[in-house]
């Protein structure tokens, strides 16, 4: 008996369209010019690993690693998971590969496809692409300033004009676990007026009670200690020269005491990038990072700062989609058609088309019509002015006919000059 299984993508994953192409095309020229630019180098990371590379980096108790991570046993025992996040792969890949032997710091970007068991929502997908950049083997707060310079300038780049840069410190081993034992008492004294998750995190993850989105736990956490407050003298010497850093850059950035992010490799620094609303709330985050010291050498490797930031694309193209619904973003567009005609002309015809592609011309054709009524048809309704035109009599003699739509002129042009013509005629 066959069931019948409703085929389409699975709750929170999504087919990007051929239409939707130019705005991430655009995101990730984007992203590596200003990485070629800062001379970070690109590195690819496998889409599955080991699950204690993620468990163990951003920490076991994290709603990623508890909730979101796609875990599954293979054939062959092991535990392995598909990649909720890149910073882990490769801080794995630097230890594995020595990169500390090379020239510090390290600096690695890449692309690609994570995988989060989210609550679907809005901006929430279960895959989704980032653009991340990893700077390892550093402790200067330059390079936190460098990393949050280049995540704004790529929105901008991409014309966001009204986004903020969230920034917090969260201290690190010396400071932050007296923080946290003043935060325990602060919230556990308001135990009943926090939401069943905060009640839990209170023993597990304190901090993570603060960026907590219930109005509920919104209202106990406005009188919470700030870890500002408390920071080591280390952390806030570090955390002064990051400010001093944006300052000088004039990048507008807003002290934000609630914001600790989902991950517990981070020391010192973090922040987020966020696009504002029209009622000047912040929104979902475009990007979030910040310095991880500690992450290299709790993965195995030696002791080694480092420091990085990611970008959700789809959320990234979505706020660009909304902005551009009116006029969207032009493809580069074929200037000239191939029209082909009978068996010899169309065996030529892609000889033809693979020498205007090393020309890199493009051209648009339409092989699989072979009437040359609708091939013209196609090419009227692409709003192509120059047609070639390759018959039989044209494959037998070497030549081509060229047709302006425009003006129904039609002229002959030897095979062998052809490309040099076309050139000439749309000035590429
Ligand atoms: P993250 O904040 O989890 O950080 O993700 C970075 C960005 O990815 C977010 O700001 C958001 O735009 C996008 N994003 C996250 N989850 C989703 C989702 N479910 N659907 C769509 N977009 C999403 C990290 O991943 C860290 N590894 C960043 C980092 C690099 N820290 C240091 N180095």
């Amino acid at each position: 008996m066959t069931s019948k299984i409703k085929l389409q993508t699975l709750t929170g994953m999504h087919d990007i369209l051929p239409q939707e192409q130019p705005l991430f095309k655009k995101v990730y020229k984007s992203v590596e010019s200003i990485a070629n630019y800062y001379n970070f180098q690109r590195i690819d990371v496998p889409v599955l690993e080991n699950a204690e590379v993620f468990a163990k980096g951003v920490g076991n108790f994290t709603d990623i690693i508890e909730k979101e991570m796609y875990t599954f046993k293979t054939k062959g025992g092991d535990l392995v998971a598909l990649r909720p996040e890149f910073t882990a792969g490769v801080a794995r890949s630097y230890i594995e590969n020595g990169m500390y032997n090379l020239p510090q710091p390290v600096k690695l970007f890449t692309t690609g496809s994570l995988f989060r068991h989210e609550r679907p929502q809005a901006g929430r997908y279960r895959q989704f692409n980032q653009f991340n950049f990893e700077a390892m083997g550093d402790k200067s707060a330059s390079i936190d300033g460098q990393i949050i310079q280049m995540s704004y300038d790529i929105l901008k780049d991409l014309g966001f004009k009204n986004i903020s840069i969230e920034v917090n410190s969260i201290g690190d081993g010396e400071c932050r676990p007296y923080f946290k034992k003043i935060l325990v008492s602060y919230f556990k004294s308001r135990r009943s007026s926090l939401c069943s998750d905060c009640q839990r995190r209170l023993k597990e993850n304190p901090l993570r009670m603060l960026d907590c989105k219930e109005e509920k736990c919104q209202r106990v956490k406005t009188g919470a200690p700030q870890i500002i407050d408390h920071l080591c003298e280390n952390c806030h010497k570090h955390f002064k020269q990051v400010l001093e850093f944006l300052d000088e850059l004039e990048l507008p950035y807003n002290l934000n005491p609630y914001l600790v992010r989902g991950f517990d490799y981070y020391t010192k620094t973090v922040f987020e990038i966020v696009e504002k609303n029209e009622t000047g709330n912040n929104q979902l985050s475009l990007v979030g990072g910040g310095r991880y010291d500690g992450l290299i050498k709790l993965l195995g490797g030696r002791d080694t700062p480092a420091c990085g930031s990611a970008g959700g694309i789809e959320r990234i193209v979505n706020v660009m989609k909304g902005r551009q619904s009116k006029k969207s973003p032009k493809e580069e567009k074929p200037e000239i058609f191939l029209a082909q005609l009978g068996q010899l002309a169309k065996r030529k015809s892609l000889k033809l088309f693979e020498e205007f592609r090393s020309a890199k011309i493009p051209m648009a054709e339409s092989f699989s019509k072979d009437s040359l009524k609708s091939q013209l048809g196609q090419a009227n309704k692409m709003g192509i002015k120059w047609v070639l035109i390759f018959g039989q009599k044209e494959a037998l003699e070497d030549f081509i006919t060229l047709k302006d739509m425009d003006t129904g002129v039609q002229k002959e042009i030897k095979l062998d000059k052809i490309v040099e013509e076309m050139r000439r005629k749309i000035k590429k």
